[in-house]
């Protein structure tokens, strides 16, 4: 199978944007695509951003940065055409919304686009490989590629196969993503894979915890950062995240694993019916509008 040279990143959100930033100064070609003019933009500004850091804090030298952007092709683009602008990627790498019914859709549309050597990845943080597959006529090129945000500075990608990925897939995969340099582990398809179904839970346990007044945000996330050395505590991680993103994950977990611990905890549900979705809104567990 050919090596992969061209990277193609469909969804330009933090994820989309953060995988194709890291491709770009890999070596890769690069294309970025999204179908809202607003997160091209947003993701634009923030390469210009951390490259320019890259550069300010001796990790990398102006030529190099300007090299990466320079590999960068943003494509804003709507509709089913724009996928055609995918047709010589080696790999696409899609992090769209967490909608099983809208990824399946993009993954059918991209498989009677694509050639036969393609790698067709997901980024999904728990929505099943082997149903995404199965909405393809290529199953054995469906891969999970479930990258961490932030993805620039998170060596981790957790590589899932589904039922019928293929060896090629997989070995391809993990080789590009220790050219991204990322360490890449395998676990299988189950609900959550293994990142999720032992991080939400506990993110879900702290919104209980506040929700029955054993301590308030803050405290919870002091305890968590200076007790148990998180970067994070996990009200603040939970924001970081986004709270539908999190009460999405413990969906698919109760569901997935036909378990009702599982479901997420009323006081979350509140804040996300609020509209308090965390940091992309302003204001979640947390305000950030100073
Ligand atoms: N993009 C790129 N780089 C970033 C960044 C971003 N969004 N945010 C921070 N950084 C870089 C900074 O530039 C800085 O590097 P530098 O000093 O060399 O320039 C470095 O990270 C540290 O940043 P800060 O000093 O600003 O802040 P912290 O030391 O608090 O680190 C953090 C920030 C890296 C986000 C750290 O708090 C952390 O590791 N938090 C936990 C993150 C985590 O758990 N992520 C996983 C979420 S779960 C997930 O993604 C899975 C999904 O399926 C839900």
């Amino acid at each position: 199978m050919p090596e992969i040279k061209n990277i193609a990143v469909i969804g330009a959100g933090q994820m989309g944007g953060g995988i194709a930033q890291i491709a770009a100064t890999a070596g890769f070609t690069t294309k970025l695509l999204d179908p809202f003019p607003g997160a091209i933009d947003k993701a634009k500004s923030l390469h210009d951003k951390l490259l320019a850091r890259a550069v300010e804090k001796g990790r990398m030298t102006q030529p190099d940065a300007d090299a990466a952007k320079s590999r960068i092709t943003y494509i804003n683009d709507q509709g089913d055409a724009a996928l055609n602008n995918l047709a010589d990627a080696d790999i696409v790498i899609e992090a769209i919304i967490e909608d099983a019914a809208i990824k399946k859709d993009l993954f059918a549309k991209l498989a009677a686009m694509l050639t036969a050597d393609q790698i067709l990845a997901t980024n999904t943080s728990s929505i099943s490989i082997t149903e995404i597959a199965a909405a393809t006529p290529c199953p054995d090129r469906v891969i999970g590629m479930h990258f961490f945000n932030p993805v620039p500075v998170m060596k981790l990608v957790e590589v899932i196969n589904g039922l019928a990925t293929s060896p090629d897939t997989t070995e391809r995969t993990i080789a590009l993503a220790e050219k991204l340099s990322k360490t890449p582990v395998p676990a299988n398809d189950r609900a959550g894979f293994v990142s999720n179904r032992v991080l939400m839970p506990m993110i879900n346990e702290a919104f209980y915890a506040w929700m029955e007044g054993v301590a308030e945000p803050a405290h919870i996330d002091e305890i968590m950062k200076l007790g148990c050395a998180h970067p994070m505590g996990p009200l603040r991680l939970a924001d970081f995240i986004g709270l539908d993103t999190c009460v999405h994950i413990m969906d698919v977990l109760a569901d997935g694993l036909n378990n009702e611990r599982y479901r997420a905890c009323p006081l979350l549900k509140q804040l996300v019916t609020a509209n308090r979705l965390g940091d992309k809104t302003g204001r979640g567990v947390f305000d950030y509008s100073k």
